[in-house]
């Protein structure tokens, strides 16, 4: 078995071998728990979640619900539904995970109990009616393991877990609630007397009448009857009912998560992710050699040419004719690359929080792989994030910091203030308005007031000083000199041809980078909009090593065009061309909002496009920042090595 295969903890477990020990090295949160048999398990219950309608697979809604939202009448548990505690990202992510009045004891099966009896009135009905209608599904977790459907993936015949199960049925005229449930619970008996979950399926069905096994063990719960249809214009009573059953298993606790991840065929998933990585690497290697050869002819020439007109040899006319034919290109604007761009504030702003944000998603992919942000841990991933954003604030300080004084800013005070404040602040009000529609639709996923609280704490507290730290230590360092003087006087730029042009250059650079990520971002976007598990870290490791080398790579060929077309305006062409590739991720968005979502409502639609954009310019910082740092490294070594009187 490859390891790409395995879950993030079944490779850490892999990795260390021999399970005895392992068990020593779980870590919080997913450690795994014992029953003996008649032991509770808790059954937990989450948000309701759209995972696609069951007729042609399209989203229908962004929107998620509260389990205990009143219009679906679920039972609660007496007296009151707890919240489970959760962890910072679970809740950003929108989990909302509650207490549930189920009773499910270890080892022993029950058929039809009886929940509750709840009457549904004419707007509940209409209400739920929707919910089904749109492909909401229940999520419920059982000793932290989802509820899910068996599925079989129709191409590689292989069966997995669905996350979640349908709240209702859709068949052509009529929407049908599911109203009763067989549990279906794998368990592993790891010593005599020590049972464990690792397996958990939910059938849900829809009968009308179950008066025949009400509190009744031997009742039938009305199998086989008419379907349940609630009524729009009248009441309906709806009996809740559930059927436990507990079967032995071999699958090993370790291994539970496995069933739940086998969602996308990996063949196809390999095969693209080698094809793009055959293309990059085939790419960088020609942009190199073509470069470099380019470079070391410019380099020799101009110094031959230099020490000819320095010692003033008759020489060959030739050489000199040479020289005067080609005394154009790179070497001519070295009086004016290191000229203070315009709005350097900005850009080295830019540039702290870009750096920020690459060193954080390189930690965070790097934990993920190393199998620390396993799925079974909720919300690791979310938490990881903003700790690491978090305490990562000291680098965007300095980084801002440092660029800002070699580029010769002056308004410094303005530099460290605006480091922390602009791109969060950005993103924050962004967050905040979309959370006011999710309000608004009495969502559950609207992120609730005090979090939003914990979030701006966090910021303020934690991230702005480290910030400031930053910046005090950068600017204390000394500017990072240029290796050739600038001129008092800035030089004519050539009329420039039309590839060359912000917009043209911007255009063809920008969706090389975008190619190396293009299949990932399939995964990560159904990921996100279709409530699946992203598990497959050591892909998107790989995909971000390629897109970090194809930004460099495009982004130097194309300053190397520039300045050799005598424009020194590389600074921000640098950044905005490597940048652009943001661009395409949300034309991305865009193509998939069309083909794959079918959002009815103006908030879905809000939504959808607010968090793309989000995302989009997230994107647009770390890759603008790949592009700048890598051109500016470009730029220092040529023109460090041609030798100017
Ligand atoms: C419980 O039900 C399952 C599935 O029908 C069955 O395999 C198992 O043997 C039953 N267990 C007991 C204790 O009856």
């Amino acid at each position: 078995m490859r390891l790409w295969d395995l879950t993030p903890s079944a490779a850490l477990i892999a990795l260390l071998a021999a399970p005895e020990i392992s068990s020593a090295f779980y870590l919080p949160g997913v450690a795994p728990t014992s029953y003996k048999p008649g032991d509770l398990v808790p059954l937990h219950v989450n948000r309701l979640t759209p995972i696609g309608s069951n007729i042609d697979g399209t989203l229908r809604s962004v929107v998620s619900f509260d389990y205990y939202h009143p219009a679906f009448h679920f039972c609660r548990p007496k007296p009151e539904p707890k919240h489970v505690a959760e962890s910072l990202g679970s809740i950003i992510f929108g989990d909302r995970i509650m207490s549930s009045p189920f009773e499910l004891k270890m080892g022993v099966n029950e058929t039809c109990k009886s929940l509750c009896t709840e009457k549904f009135d004419q707007s509940s009905s209409h209400f739920v009616n929707r919910r089904i209608a749109q492909g909401f599904a229940l999520n419920w977790l059982i000793d932290g393991l989802p509820a899910g459907q068996l599925i079989e993936d129709e191409v590689t015949k292989t069966k997995f877990y669905s996350q979640g199960f349908a709240l209702g049925q859709n068949d052509e005229q009529d929407m049908h609630l599911n109203n009763h449930y067989d549990i279906l619970i794998d368990y592993h008996e790891v010593t005599p007397g020590q049972l464990r979950v690792v397996g958990v399926i939910v059938q849900p069905d829809s009968r009308r009448s179950q008066k025949d096994g009400e509190g009744d063990a031997q009742g039938s719960c009305g199998i086989g009857g008419p379907p349940l249809t609630l009524n729009e214009n009248g009441e309906t009573e709806v009996q809740w009912t559930y059927s436990v059953y507990w079967r032995p298993s071999a699958t090993a606790w370790a291994t539970r998560w496995d069933k739940y991840l086998h969602v996308f065929d990996p063949k196809i998933h390999w095969f693209s992710l080698i094809n793009s990585a055959v293309i990059v690497v085939f790419l960088t290697i020609t942009v190199f050699s073509v470069l470099v050869r380019a470079l070391k002819k410019d380099i020799q020439r101009y110094n031959r040419l230099d020490s000819i007109n320095l010692d003033d040899l008759s020489g060959t006319s030739a050489a000199i004719e040479d020289g005067v034919q080609e005394d154009s290109g790179w070497k001519l604007v070295h009086g004016d690359v290191f000229r203070t761009p315009k709005h350097p504030l900005i850009l080295s702003v830019f540039l702290g929080n870009g750096a920020q944000l690459f060193v954080m998603a390189g930690f965070t992919i790097v934990f993920a792989l190393l199998g620390f942000l396993s799925p079974s841990n909720r919300g690791s991933l979310g938490t990881i994030m903003i700790l690491l954003y978090t305490l990562l604030g000291f680098i965007g300080g300095y980084v801002s910091a440092r660029v800002y004084k070699t580029l010769g800013g002056e308004k410094w005070k303005l530099n460290i203030g605006l480091t922390p404040l602009l791109v969060p602040g950005i993103v924050f009000s962004t967050f905040f308005l979309l959370n006011l529609f999710l309000w608004a639709k009495q969502s559950s996923g609207a992120v609730p007031f005090t979090t939003m609280l914990v979030i701006v704490g966090i910021w303020f507290l934690i991230s702005v000083p480290l910030s400031f730290a930053g910046s005090w230590v950068g600017f204390r360092q000394p500017a990072i000199s240029a290796p050739v003087r600038t001129n008092q006087i800035p030089r004519q730029i050539p009329p420039s041809s039309t590839y060359m042009r912000p917009i043209p250059s911007m255009l063809l650079v920008g969706i090389l980078p975008f190619g190396a990520i293009f299949v990932e971002l399939y995964f990560i976007m159904s990921s996100i909009w279709f409530s699946k598990v992203y598990y497959m870290f050591g892909f998107l490791f790989i995909c971000y090593c390629l897109m970090i080398i194809t930004c460099a790579a495009v982004t130097i060929l194309m300053v190397y065009f520039l300045l050799c077309s005598e424009n020194y305006h590389w600074h921000w062409r640098a950044f905005l061309t490597a940048g652009a590739s943001a661009g395409y991720v949300f034309a991305n968005a865009l193509i998939y909002w069309i083909t794959k979502l079918h959002l009815g409502g103006f908030v879905g639609s809000v939504l959808y496009i607010g968090y793309s954009l989000l995302i989009s310019f997230l994107f647009f910082i770390l890759t603008g920042t790949i592009g700048y740092f890598a051109s500016w490294a470009f730029v220092q070594k040529i023109y460090g090595s041609i030798k100017i009187d």
